[in-house]
């Protein structure tokens, strides 16, 4: 046998999401999200770009399609925009943004493609940030569901797996973070931590009052995720003194106490509760039941993670900052750290006590100073590089025996990397922007074959 070989059956796919390649942001009645609101807003987004041609993805979504069929996955991860299906946040349904997801759905499903469809990848309605500033609001919660309730049953015999909402850290504590200067969108700065919590605690609510929507409304049996980037704790040797620290220090690194432990355990880590005091968010009765949802997957983001050592101090563990030089992909926090997907995966096991939880890699990636040769092409060795030693890394997690049962790789192709906007390059597929000309990159060769013979080449 050779070696690297994932098991049969093992899922292979890429991930996009609406706002970042759809453009079309005025076509078919849609009304403005918070991302079309903050990015036309001066100083928000490098150079001025914002997402309202994107990859004109909604105009050329056949085209996409068939370099799906080119690179040889058999499932595909996209979001549904919120505003595109009721434009006013709460109200009325919008058909004809439910008629564009029915196309791309259809389109799909006769090329042999599952859809996975994330109910929400930050595009929220600019109308309930004017009504009551998004996820500040409890009121968040209870409109999101009926925006579920409003796309299930519309899209329910089509789509079959559901994933309810993408990285709750990044647009409630990055969107609203009381010291990041700019912030994400909506751009609100709440003053208080605590706040901040409240909103994270909202979008708990949303994904928890979504799974009950989608498994009500649903005419037939199917997949329910949550998509969060945890993040990783990675002993700095693997030895049980250190694996331990970094089973400890899980609980305080980033927002998992407060995000992947109510959501997969129904409780607030106790270590963040400590550690927040005052500042952790109110929670009522019955909320944290609410949250706890039977899930039939765990969608795994995975990019980066964190070295942790065992420490003589109070805690038992101290996380490790990177010496200068370290090496990392075109981000300032996308350092190399392939072991990040294992431990992910081993956390999510042990240190959550979940191993009886499916995993799904839903996005994994990373940016190159991409380029286009005198040939037309793109030999983007550094991606592939990345894309290998992570792969490797999946495949130790699955040798292990942990429950990992595919990988999406981020992105399908470039796009409007937020508030990096055009300037970072995520895809496997280079977009030329003036003539939105799809260019597949070596890496998307590399994952074809990788695809045709399951298993890390
Ligand atoms: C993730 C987001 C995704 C993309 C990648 C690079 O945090 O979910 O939209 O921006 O990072």
């Amino acid at each position: 046998m050779s070696s690297y070989q994932f098991p049969e059956g093992f899922l292979w796919g890429a991930a996009t999401a609406s706002y970042q390649i759809e453009g079309a942001a005025e076509d078919g009645e849609r009304k403005p999200s918070v991302w079309d609101s903050f990015s036309a807003t001066p100083g928000r987004v490098l150079n001025g770009d914002t997402g309202g041609v994107a990859c004109d993805h909604y105009h050329r979504y056949e085209e996409d399609v068939k370099l799906m069929v080119q690179l040889g996955i058999k499932h595909y991860r996209f979001s549904i925009a919120w505003p595109r299906i009721i434009p006013d946040g709460r109200g009325a349904v919008n058909e004809e943004g439910v008629d564009f997801y029915k196309r791309l759905v259809d389109c799909l499903r006769e090329h042999g493609i599952t859809p996975h469809a994330t109910l929400f990848h930050w595009d929220s309605p600019q109308a309930l940030e004017n009504l009551y500033g998004s996820w500040q609001s409890r009121e968040m919660a209870f409109d999101f569901a009926d925006y579920v309730t409003a796309v299930v049953s519309r899209l329910g015999d089509r789509i079959s797996h559901w994933m309810t909402i993408n990285e709750i850290t990044c647009f409630t504590h990055l969107g609203y973070a009381v010291d990041k200067e700019p912030p994400h969108a909506p751009g609100t700065r709440v003053s208080s931590l605590k706040q901040v919590w409240q909103t994270s605690h909202h979008a708990l609510l949303a994904h928890g009052l979504a799974c009950q929507a989608i498994r009500t409304i649903s005419p037939a049996r199917c997949s329910v995720a949550l998509v969060d980037n945890l993040s990783v704790t990675v002993p700095i040797h693997e030895s049980p003194v250190h694996i331990k620290a970094a089973k400890k220090a899980f609980h305080t690194c980033g927002e998992n106490g407060g995000i992947i432990f109510p959501a997969l355990t129904g409780a607030y880590s106790p270590a963040l509760l400590e550690q927040l005091g005052v500042n952790a968010p109110d929670i009522q009765e019955g909320d944290l039941e609410t949250i706890h949802q039977p899930l039939d997957a765990l969608g795994f983001n995975i990019y980066t993670g964190t070295y942790v050592r065992a420490a003589d101090n109070e805690v038992g563990y101290e996380f490790l900052d990177l010496p200068k030089g370290y090496p990392r992909m075109h981000m300032p926090w996308l350092n190399i750290l392939p072991e990040s997907m294992y431990w992910g995966i081993r956390h999510i096991s042990e240190t959550l006590g979940r191993e009886d939880l499916p995993i799904l890699i839903t996005e994994n990636g990373c940016a190159s100073q991409d380029e286009v040769n005198v040939k037309g092409e793109v030999i983007d060795t550094d991606r592939i590089m990345y894309l290998r030693q992570h792969l490797k890394s999946a495949h130790r997690a699955v040798s292990e025996g942990y429950p990992l049962k595919g990988y999406f790789v981020w992105s399908l192709m470039d796009n409007f990397e937020w508030a990096w906007g055009y300037d970072r390059r995520f895809g496997i597929t280079y977009i030329d922007y003036p003539t939105q000309q799809r260019i597949p990159k070596a890496s998307f060769d590399w994952y074809r074959e990788c695809i045709r013979g399951n298993r890390v080449v």
